[in-house]
């Protein structure tokens, strides 16, 4: 999400500038803008779209200088367009921002108030009037924008240019990446590695709650408390191509690990620990609106349909609303019966699924209320529908979905808080115990990843099996469905979900001692009814691999027992699905497929 580079050095900075973006396009982005210091004032250039929009501009009117900085946004705050592209200016300053500041509401409207006029919809632009005003008030940029990063509260990386002193940038970091590149007579900073290698293999990565400040002669780095810090740099010895990827050996394994990070951003500032109700703004949904509700109708395909099965059981479960889970494929051939009263939540990680969209639209015509789950601000879906909840995951490269689906399974989970909240269906103590456990799971999820190799090594165990199969119940019977479907999708393995209770329905028949079983088992409400299914399996020899939160469940069931932290019933799934996300890239990658792009598969599926 979003990319920032910085350049203070000899050479002109725009090209170096452009190309640095262009190292981090993989992050994914839909407007790009440069600040160059020409000596005497700030040139600021900016396009919607791509890099090639941005280099036109900068084609027709160049800018010259050898100190600026750069960006390629993501929009999370208002709509892909020039006037919100970065870098924002007010007065001598120029921002680029890479985050969510998460109190832009309240400070927007005091900066309203003390008469300064904003010229975006982005949360970003606050923090050039806040560096502006003080700087004002006769404060050093360093000194200013630690002023400023006392006011702010949220995730960001920043870099910070003024009119007044083209000899150095400003920088500051929390939660978002930012990495500095020292070289000869020359410092750079960006999000990413590969963004610097082309001019320093020597970096100094910032840590949260540090700023820093970079000249031509090197960086002055220190916390935002004003404690000086010492930080050699370490010398870069990977490709361009693994930089990339963060070191990661492909991208699927890198958002893998992104997870926690996903979840922070899409759980921040969003709900309200104490009511448990969420922001209504972005939604459209307030409680009068949550009560009016007769009937909700979930519309998704692939691993998004996964995601809605879980949304469904919650809402359910804690909203006290009817609730079903439709393939979008399906429903809108089958002359639906939907219309006033019905909330429709289409949940699509790209937005621009076709079939998604097209049945969404056909509900919409038929007087549904639309909800949009999606992560890519102003695409399709979110522009037709009534109001929209969007998954902060950030970009996801890999075709097959993991951040983006533990994204949508909080996205739903804190939709079901709110809607229960909203209907009286669910009491404050339960919504404040559920909510404190909630931001516990980004931690826990770490531990989950911490696990890595020992899943690697029963990945191994399970390298040439031609079949598998994933049994949960309740909420565990969705990921069993996801389990199998990343499975398939990237290792081509032959792979099923099942609900565990369907087992001797059929696919018992299909066990035998060359049949890896994946059986989810947490402590939760349907455990013994699960340990039963698993003895079925354990009497036909059954090879059964269990993921739990207590080792001695399944202790004299499995032949590899994997274990995630335990948490309270509703949030399982976002734990016990890492393993097996986990699992399927390494029998992947063991197997030798091309993970990130397995064959005949896309990541955005815009035909029917
Ligand atoms: C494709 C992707 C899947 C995704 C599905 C639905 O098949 O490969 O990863 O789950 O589309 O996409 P959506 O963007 O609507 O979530």
């Amino acid at each position: 999400m979003c990319g920032i580079i910085g350049y203070v050095g000899t050479e002109e900075c725009a090209p170096i500038l452009l190309e640095g973006l262009r190292r981090l396009e993989y992050r994914g982005y839909d407007s790009a803008g440069v600040a160059v210091h020409d000596g005497r004032e700030l040139n600021v250039r900016r396009a919607a779209g791509k890099l090639t929009a941005l280099g036109d501009v900068l084609a027709r009117d160049p800018v010259h200088g050898t100190t600026g900085i750069g960006h390629t946004r993501w929009a999370t705050h208002g709509k892909p367009a020039e006037r919100n592209a970065h870098p924002h200016v007010s007065g001598d300053i120029a921002v680029v921002h890479n985050g969510i500041i998460e109190n832009h509401v309240e400070l927007k409207r005091s900066l309203k108030e003390q008469g300064r006029e904003f010229h975006s919809d982005t949360d970003t632009e606050i923090v050039a009037h806040l560096v502006d005003l003080a700087t004002q008030r006769g404060l050093d940029l360093f000194e200013a924008v630690r002023e400023t990063l006392k006011v702010i509260r949220g995730a960001y990386a920043i870099a910070v240019l003024s009119r007044a002193d083209s000899s150095r940038i400003v920088l500051a970091k929390n939660a978002s990446p930012l990495v500095l590149g020292v070289g000869e007579g020359v410092m750079l900073a960006a999000s990413d590695v590969p963004a610097l290698l082309a001019h320093s293999r020597d970096v100094i990565f910032l840590e949260d709650g540090e700023m820093a400040e970079i000249t031509r002669k090197g960086a002055r780095i220190e916390t935002v408390a004003g404690v000086a810090v010492e930080r050699a740099a370490v010398r870069i010895t990977w490709s361009l191509m693994q930089a990339e990827r963060g070191g990661y050996k492909h991208f699927m394994l890198k958002e893998v690990h992104e997870q926690p990070r996903a979840l922070e951003d899409t759980l921040r500032g969003r709900v309200l620990l104490e009511d448990g109700l969420l922001e209504p703004g972005e939604m459209g949904i307030g409680v009068d609106d949550a009560k009016a509700i007769k009937r909700v109708v979930f519309l998704a395909c692939g691993t998004s349909f996964h995601a809605a099965l879980h949304g469904r059981y919650l809402l359910e479960a804690l909203a006290r609303v009817p609730a079903v889970a439709e393939l979008a494929s399906e429903f809108r051939y089958r002359d639906p019966v939907v219309g006033e009263g019905d909330l429709v939540i289409a949940v699509s990680q790209s937005g621009e699924t076709a079939d998604t969209l097209a049945a969404a639209k056909e509900a919409k015509e038929r007087g549904a209320r639309i909800l949009a789950v999606v992560n890519v601000q102003g695409s399709a879906i979110a522009r037709m529908a009534h109001g929209t909840l969007y998954t902060h995951a950030g970009p996801e490269i890999g075709v097959a979905s993991t951040k983006c689906f533990t994204a949508q399974l909080a996205a739903l989970t804190m939709l079901a808080i709110h809607l229960g909240r909203s209907r009286g269906t669910l009491g404050a103590e339960k919504a404040r115990a559920l909510l404190g456990e909630f931001v516990q799971i980004p931690h826990k999820m770490r531990t989950a990843l911490e696990g890595a190799k020992h899943v690697e090594s029963v990945a191994r165990s399970i390298l040439h099996t031609r079949d598998a199969l994933f049994l949960g119940r309740g909420l565990s019977s969705a990921i069993a469905l996801e389990g199998a479907l990343k499975l398939k999708e990237i290792s081509y393995v032959h792979a099923e979900g099942y609900a565990g209770g369907e087992m001797k329905h059929g696919p018992l028949a299909l066990v035998d001692r060359d049949m890896p079983v994946v059986c989810l088992l947490p402590s939760d409400s349907t455990l013994e009814k699960m340990l039963s299914n698993v003895q079925e399996v354990r009497a036909r020899d059954g090879n059964v691999i269990a993921i739990v939160d207590d080792e001695s469940v399944a202790k004299d069931l499995a032949t590899y027992t994997i274990k995630v932290p335990a948490t309270v019933e509703a949030l399982t799934p976002l734990l016990t699905i890492v393993p097996l996300q986990l699992l399927s890239y390494y029998v992947a990658d063991l197997r030798g497929t091309d993970v990130d792009q397995p064959r005949n598969l896309a990541k955005t599926v815009t035909v029917e």
